[in-house]
């Protein structure tokens, strides 16, 4: 089945003026594109949610927070679009950087950003862009980041967290998630990943050993916090 809905053209937010994000850097990833005014192969455009940035700040700071080296790990954005997080990744030095986009027009767009990309400080120059349904992607044997800016419906994202799982089971290695605005719970019934962050602007998840989430930091505090008082009180 291919969407071929062009005579829509709805435009959504086309006129939107660049960000600064854009501005700074001379490329155009600020305007949302509704999903039919693309053309898109893959039977699964109708799961899928249309294309809008991840706010700059809020990559910036997930990223911040992973307790990585970078330069062990390859970051993926499924669902990468016209590619910002990918530029906002290659500002660290992770090995290497990967879009995965089913929209050729999409996709397109992200390899002219990436040429036209300026900044003195970028660490990472390997980015690649695969245009293909996620969903089909062989993930790298890589120590793995993988973003995702709720690109698509349960059923879809269930598809991928699994793929994601049996990457890491056949091939084991460090694993960690930035799930922006988390719709579904597809990252929390899996035994295997701890959630070290939830907010409604995004969760963090990771399989690496010896980490301890901030509910299990709290309630570590709250016992210690009691037993201190009860301590007090005997003597
Ligand atoms: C909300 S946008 C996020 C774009 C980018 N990751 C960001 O955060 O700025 C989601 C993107 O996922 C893409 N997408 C949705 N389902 C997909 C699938 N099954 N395979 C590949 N790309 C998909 C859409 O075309 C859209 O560009």
């Amino acid at each position: 089945m291919v969407r071929n809905c062009r005579r829509i053209r709805r435009n959504y937010g086309r006129s939107l003026t660049p960000d600064s994000f854009d501005l700074t850097h001379g490329i155009e990833t600020t305007s949302r594109v509704h999903l039919t005014d693309l053309n898109i192969e893959s039977p699964n455009w109708i799961h899928a949610g249309g294309y809008w940035p991840s706010p700059t700040d809020l990559v910036k700071e997930a990223l911040s927070e992973l307790k990585i080296r970078y330069e062990d790990f390859v970051f993926v954005d499924f669902g990468s679009g016209k590619g910002r997080v990918l530029l906002i990744a290659s500002e660290l030095p992770f090995r290497k950087v990967i879009g995965v986009e089913f929209s050729a027009e999409l996709h397109a767009i992200a390899q002219q950003n990436i040429r036209a990309y300026k900044s003195a400080t970028q660490k990472c120059k390997d980015i690649e862009l695969v245009c293909m349904d996620f969903t089909q992607f062989a993930i790298p044997n890589d120590p793995l980041v993988a973003f995702l800016y709720n690109p698509a419906d349960e059923q879809i994202m269930n598809a991928l967290v699994n793929n994601m799982m049996r990457s890491v089971e056949g091939c084991p290695r460090e694993l960690w998630v930035i799930y922006v605005t988390p719709s579904y719970k597809v990252f929390d019934t899996r035994p295997k990943l701890r959630k070290l962050k939830a907010s409604e602007r995004y969760a963090l998840y990771t399989n690496a050993a010896g980490l301890i989430s901030t509910d299990d930091l709290r309630v570590s505090l709250e016992t210690t916090a009691a037993a201190a008082r009860r301590t007090d009180e005997v003597s």
